[in-house]
């Protein structure tokens, strides 16, 4: 019989790509350092199983795999704004990753989600929680503590194993048979199948296998969580993204509580959702109404703030946009962005320049949305663009005002879509006027109820928008 036989094979850190060698920089995903040699036994029992075993695979109409299919129903973790960025709930036999940096919550994120999950009566699911980085006894701890109480009598349903070996974990689910799986975390685990250290990409790579084949072939959920480091070092999660079927991120930062997640990958559901929380002394605390909490500091008239109304996903919210122009002495001005795109304002600057006779671009230009959001929408344009045009002119925007528009390369502006939803958000938040497109065609414009509401300003122009809001 031929000897299985070691062989070395070099691979990047970050995204997976295989090299012959090593190099400084990895060809594939162009980052630094990343390349490490990985030693591989041959691929036995890696192979990921889609389907239970005895199951024959043969090919199904898409009819019959539909109503297949139709049975399964959503798991609801009770956290609404957890459930809504999955698209509804955990969907029976996929695969979730929950990336963020250390610290961020994503551990007592999934904790809560568990206590939830387990609840209080007869109807409760049951979890198997596995932590590679905490002892019973802590994650025990802080459970209860985020419950608000002790775990008693009809809480056994909530198990917890400090596990760090794949096929443990493993065995513990077979014989527990959960209702949800939670691996905390990824880069804690490793396989007996695999050699290097847990975290290695192999190892990450294999033990991802193992996750997605169990969850395939018992139809249980399975969450992993993924630290994702800035220098690289650990395997990073982007390599399991395509294994996965969603990848959520926590993000946030140190100084602020409010945490966000979103999805960056959904299979089943929309990426655009968003999902706020606040970390709080007990535990998150989900943000239902994020436009009052992100609006709460927001100074009314004050020089360079401007509000615009976002879509995040099924949710329309209010955000705040500062800017301030400053004298630039070196003669390269600089324009640094918080939560906005640094090329968007570099255009946005330009049409101020050419299209309304406002000179900003020898300035330094600072941005910041307010509350560590980001912008992710061209619809926040023209309220980026009138923040500038505020410090500069140094006019307040009207108070009560709320800014909606996509700029164009040509000073002229464009509607954006659902401004219905937008409007409405403001109104409910008590704004009073509204600055938006009046282009466009006419089944495109707000509905009367909106119009009834609000003091519409419709412009078409750059030059328009701000005569009409420093008139
Ligand atoms: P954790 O969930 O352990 O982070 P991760 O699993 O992403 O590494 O959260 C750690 C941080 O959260 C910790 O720095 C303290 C903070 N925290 C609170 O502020 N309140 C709480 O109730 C809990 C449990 C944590
Ligand atoms: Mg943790």
């Amino acid at each position: 019989m031929a000897k299985s036989k070691s062989k070395t094979r070099w691979a990047c850190n970050s995204c997976g790509a295989t090299t012959n060698g090593w190099f400084g920089q990895c060809p594939s995903c162009r980052e630094w350092n990343t390349i490490q040699e990985q030693t591989e036994r041959p691929a036995a029992g890696e192979r990921v199983v889609l389907a239970a075993p005895g199951a024959k695979s043969k090919p199904v109409p898409v009819t019959r795999a539909q109503a297949d299919a139709a049975g399964e129903s959503r798991l609801r973790t009770g956290i609404s704004e957890f459930d809504r960025v999955l698209g509804g709930g955990l969907v029976p036999g996929s695969l979730v990753l929950l990336g963020g940096s250390p610290g961020i919550g994503k551990s007592t994120l999934l904790l809560q989600a568990c206590a939830a999950l387990v609840g209080e009566g007869e109807q409760g699911r049951s979890v198997l929680y596995a932590s590679g980085e905490e002892s019973v006894a802590q994650v025990a701890a802080r459970a209860a503590r985020l419950r608000g109480g002790e775990f008693r009598g009809g809480d056994e349903r909530l198990l917890l194993v400090a596990e760090t070996r794949i096929e443990s974990i493993l065995d513990h689910a077979a014989t527990q048979r959960p209702d949800v799986l939670v691996v905390d975390s990824i880069q804690t685990v490793y396989s007996d199948a695999q050699d290097g250290l847990p975290g290695n990409i192999s190892q990450i790579r294999s033990v991802t296998g193992h996750l997605l084949s169990w969850a395939k072939t018992s139809n249980v959920p399975v969450v992993i969580v993924g630290h994702v480091t800035k220098d690289g070092q650990l395997a990073g999660p982007r390599l399991l993204e395509h294994m996965v079927d969603a990848v959520l991120s926590f993000e946030g930062d140190e100084e602020r509580a409010t945490r966000m997640l979103r999805a960056s990958k959904n299979r089943f559901g929309s990426t655009a959702e968003l999902g706020v929380f606040e970390m709080t002394g007990l535990g998150l605390r989900e943000v239902q109404n994020p436009s009052e909490a992100f609006l709460a500091d927001h100074p009314e008239q004050a020089i360079g703030s401007a509000v615009t109304a976002s879509l995040e996903g099924s949710r329309p919210l209010l955000l705040e946009v500062q800017a301030l122009l400053g004298p630039s002495p070196g003669g390269y001005p600089r324009r640094t962005c918080v939560g906005a795109d640094p090329n968007r304002l570099a255009m946005l600057l330009a049409v101020l320049d050419r299209h309304a006779d406002l000179f900003v671009v020898d300035q330094d230009v600072f941005v910041n949305v307010a509350g560590g959001l980001r912008l992710s929408e061209p619809a926040a344009d023209l309220a980026v663009l009138l923040a500038v045009a505020s410090s500069h002119l140094r006019k307040p925007i009207p108070k009560g005002t709320v800014i909606i528009g996509e700029v164009g390369l040509t000073g002229e502006l464009r509607r954006v879509p659902r401004m219905d939803e937008r409007l409405a958000e403001a109104t409910r938040l008590g704004f009073t006027r509204a600055i938006v497109c009046g282009r466009g065609r006419k089944a495109d414009k707000p509905a009367k109820p909106a119009r009834a509401r609000l003091e519409l300003i419709e412009v078409e122009t750059v030059v328009q928008a701000v005569e009409a809001t420093f008139e």
